[in-house]
């Protein structure tokens, strides 16, 4: 019969354990009041000594979050201290608590046995005698309550009198499954606690036998590491980093560096082999070593067999999983696409009405069986529809652009208002030399000159101005696709069913503030016998002229969406944030302030990123299948991070002043005078970026009062350095890295992630489907030439007959424009259980008193913002974002509900 030892108790190592505890009525402890979890814990400025002849004991919590036993000079004997650890568990379906099959009855007589979880109280002082890192107290933990959400274990320990500061835990999974620990409080008997906060995968240690550490809230630099943690913040960063060998495992957790080399499917198929993504020829942002295989065609490219291995505390929470992004994102690539190809056999039909278009509002399309019934309808009830029990179809919600007003899509006013408010306002950049040149060689490419000439522009702004006059003012802007295409043309050309051009589109600023676009030029380079042709449509007064105009329209909405999907959204915040996160988790510890202040900024979003390779930008994938630029789409991010990335750019103010929409004035707000004033990415942009500046500005200085600190933090030095050398190792050697050595250095490098990761993403994600979805609006792609270069009689004839036929036929086609719709919604959705910057405190920072009154302060500039963004969309002055039919600029609004709102600013790139 088996004996059921005690829970909790405890198997301490200690060479000082006592075998009597003399329980303390009220410890004395150190310090102000404390926050932990969002409650405050208690602490008290003194205690009722318990005076036993000439003993004296106090239990002594430093501000610093951390525990000390203190004995008197002149005690005799030891007391212990009795202390209570409690460990949250969240509870998930893949994890511990659901686990079924063999190893569920090994596990469950674990835990009867009290058994779950080994913990380990580790000191943060070395042993003053011997200079050696004292014994740590054991104790295994047992189940002790739990809810729907939550599990709750406990044990109890005596900690001697002379362990000093308890600074870390180690913790071992005696399971046969993985656990997700949220925390670990440890409580005293006066009702104070210190707290973990962990938030992370345990391990099974048959899995791994090494022991997790956790270390309290409080923050260190690298050289104000207490003595006894020294050597396991250093082991911990070991771990992380990995040797670099070897297949990675789902428990792994360790960071490290590859090219993007799993694009391509060679094995599969020979036409889905695409070029290695990182190094001197296709310069790129590393992504996450995986360590899979080499596919046996191309000893280049990575083996897609097998997981998208992510370190294990990358991947999605449980109820993120289960209810929204992973799950519905996969969903939609894995169920929903697939059906849709089914459904719409002929992969090359357009729309043959715009009423069919609409038809996608209204009816929807059937689709055939899904595999998992009753799954999708649930997952995605946005999208999928049941009509009885046995069919479900795909119907999309209506945009609020369409909603507002059905014909935005066709006006020239809209088209120009969304350089400065739609979905991708980091284009549009002042005209500063004229006439218009391109930089290509002209012996490839043709002659260099635009064809957009003075007088054409004249034409349309006389009344106003001349051309030189109108450059003098700053009066001309343009969105130039043109030598980022040329390039591509031909290639693009040989695909099946889709065309390209070079592009260039100029606009004028009209005295009410607004854009007018004055002329597209679309370029065609030599191509075999064929010399350079290149033609300048301008808005037009005549029927043929005014339908000429509206395809010209359509190719460069295409040009811009490509631009937008690959290299606005996908290089400039996804990929460029990939390695950031890697050298973050490899060189600062997770007790590094710095690291506690980036690490809310990077939730998920590796995850995220092994999705988009997975199934969107994989060859053969969405992106390639509906994007101008094809199967080149992975490489003409690459092609457009060798040519414009910079890190210093990436900061809202410089990028503005380099496509010369902003100079430095520091005469007024933000320090910079917008030479379009009603800006609105750009207005609500530097009101967000001066708040997160002044944050990271309150956060940095609390920890780094000088230069030295910052020259002197190893860890720090490290994760600059290797930022710029391995993780954007193909632009190591650019003059414009910042340096890293004083605090403002700090500010401004921090400042620039945090705004990449939050701002400059949320402009950029959650108005997809609000802007996109009405896919007329921004098609993805253009399939056909314009009807003036070189037709065939009978295409003009059509032209001619049936000016809307040729544009719906340009447009994408059904299971295009379809498929990117779905995914779309999904990309702009925000998931209930989304973090919004400055909503949520995060524990560590709760902590300090200092941080938690500068979050405070953060929090309040973001509220204030949504009243700043309210009030400036009420103002019809502001014609950029208010009037009528137009939605409101709401982007970069802080805050948000769940769904598609086309507002809500999250911490991180999550979706
Ligand atoms: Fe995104």
């Amino acid at each position: 019969m088996l004996t059921i030892p005690q829970v909790g108790q405890q198997t301490t190592s200690h060479s000082h354990q006592q075998p009597a505890v003399l329980l303390l009525q009220k410890p004395f402890i150190h310090g102000s009041v404390a926050v932990g979890r969002g409650r405050c814990v208690r602490r008290p400025c003194s205690f009722p000594r318990k005076q036993t002849s000439r003993v004296r004991v106090s239990l002594n919590k430093q501000p610093s979050s951390t525990t000390k036993v203190v004995v008197s000079d002149t005690t005799e004997i030891q007391k212990s201290v009795n202390v209570k650890a409690v460990l949250t568990i969240q509870v998930s379906s893949g994890g511990f608590l659901s686990s079924i099959g063999i190893n569920q009855g090994l596990d469950s007589i674990t835990g009867l046995l009290g058994k779950s979880l080994l913990l380990e109280l580790v000191s943060a002082e070395l042993d003053s005698e011997t200079g050696t890192e004292k014994s740590t107290i054991k104790a295994y933990a047992h189940k002790s309550g739990n809810d729907d959400n939550e599990t709750k274990y406990e044990s109890s320990f005596n900690i001697p009198a002379d362990f000093g500061t308890v600074g870390g835990v180690l913790v071992e999974n005696e399971n046969h499954k993985e656990m997700f620990l949220k925390d670990i409080v440890l409580e005293f008997t006066d009702g104070t606690a210190v707290n973990f906060t962990c938030n992370s995968w345990l391990h099974s240690k048959y899995d791994n036998p090494h022991k997790r550490v956790f270390f309290t809230n409080k923050s260190y630099l690298p050289s104000e590491t207490p003595s006894g943690l020294r050597r396991l913040r250093e082991e911990e960063l070991q771990i992380l980093r990995g040797n670099g060998q070897g297949e990675r495992k789902t428990f792994d957790r360790i960071y490290d560096y590859d090219v993007y080399n799993d694009i391509g499917n060679p094995d599969k198929d020979t036409d889905l082999k695409r070029p290695v993504l990182g190094g001197k020829e296709h310069p790129y942002p590393r992504r996450c070593r995986t360590g899979r295989p080499r596919c046996e065609t191309d000893p280049l490219s990575e083996s897609r067999n097998g997981d998208f291995y992510v370190p294990r505390d990358e991947a999605f929470s449980e109820v993120k999983q289960l209810t929204f992004s992973a799950k519905t994102v996969y969903s939609v690539l894995h169920a929903v696409v697939p059906s849709l190809q089914t459904a719409l056999i002929n992969s090359e039909l357009g729309f043959p009405y715009f009423t069919a278009i609409d038809s996608l509002f209204k009816e929807g399309i059937n689709l055939p069986p899904l595999k998992e019934k009753g799954f999708l309808k649930n997952i995605l009830p946005r999208l999928i529809k049941a009509i009885d029990d046995s069919d479900e179809i795909l119907r999309f919600e209506t945009p609020e652009t369409m909603d507002r007003d059905k014909f935005f899509w066709f006006r020239d006013a809209e088209f120009a208002r969304q350089t400065l408010a739609g979905l991708n306002p980091c284009s549009i950049q002042l005209i500063t030399e004229w006439p218009l040149k391109s930089q290509l060689d002209p012996q490839v490419y043709g002659p260099s000159e635009s064809a957009i000439t003075t007088e054409m522009i004249e034409e349309e702004i006389k009344g106003f101005m001349t051309v030189d006059e109108a450059i003098k003012q700053k009066k001309l802007f343009i969105l130039d696709y043109h030598d980022l295409l040329l390039p591509y043309v031909s290639k693009v050309r040989e695909l099946k069913g889709t065309t390209l051009y070079g592009s260039k589109t100029v606009f004028f600023l009209n005295p009410d503030g607004t854009l007018r676009p004055l002329a597209i030029e679309l370029t065609r380079p030599p191509i075999g016998e064929k010399p350079q042709w290149k033609e300048v449509y301008t808005p037009c007064w005549n029927a043929t002229g005014f339908w000429l105009w509206r395809l010209a329209k359509a190719h460069v909405l295409a040009h811009d969406s490509g631009y937008h999907q690959l290299v606005s959204h996908w290089l400039r915040t996804h990929c460029a944030t990939e390695p950031y996160i890697i050298a973050t988790n490899r060189q600062l510890s997770a007790m590094h302030p710095i690291y506690r202040l980036l690490h809310p900024h990077f939730r998920y979003t590796m995850e995220i990123n092994a999705l988009a390779r997975q199934a969107l930008i994989n060859a053969g994938g969405i992106i390639e299948t509906s994007f101008a630029p094809g199967k080149y789409s992975t490489e003409f991010s690459s092609v457009a991070y060798d040519k414009q990335w910079r890190f210093d750019l990436q900061a809202l103010p410089a990028d503005l002043i380099s496509r010369g929409m902003a100079v430095e004035d520091p005469s007024v707000p933000h320090g910079l005078k917008l030479i379009i004033e009603d800006y609105p990415f750009a207005n609500d942009g530097l009101v967000l970026w001066d708040a997160i500046k002044q944050w990271v500005t309150d956060y940095v200085n609390h920890y780094y009062p000088d230069g030295k600190k910052i020259e002197s933090d190893q860890e720090l030095q490290e994760w600059w350095t290797e930022i710029r050398t391995k993780g954007h190792e193909d632009k190591k050697d650019e003059p414009w890295w910042p340096v890293l050595k004083t605090p403002k250095d700090l500010i401004d490098i921090i400042t620039t992630i945090v705004w990449v990761a939050s701002g400059h993403h949320a402009a950029v994600n959650f108005g997809q489907y609000t802007y996109a979805g009405y896919f007329p609006n921004r098609p993805t792609i253009a399939r056909i030439n314009m009807p003036t270069e070189e037709p065939s009689e009978e295409f003009w004839n059509n032209f001619i007959k049936k000016p809307e036929g040729a544009l719906l036929q340009c447009f994408p086609s059904q299971i295009q424009a379809t498929t990117v719709m779905a995914v779309l919604d999904i990309l702009s959705n925000h998931s209930p259980d989304e973090e919004y910057l400055g909503e949520q405190i995060e524990a560590p920072w709760a902590e300090d008193a200092i941080i938690k009154a500068a979050f405070e302060r953060f929090s309040g500039r973001l509220k204030e913002l949504e009243g700043i963004i309210d009030e400036r969309n009420a103002n019809h002055e502001l014609k950029n974002r208010s009037g009528a039919g137009v939605v409101p600029y709401e982007l970069l609004k802080p805050f948000s509900d769940p769904g598609v709102t086309g507002k809500g600013v999250p911490y991180s790139i999550s979706i």
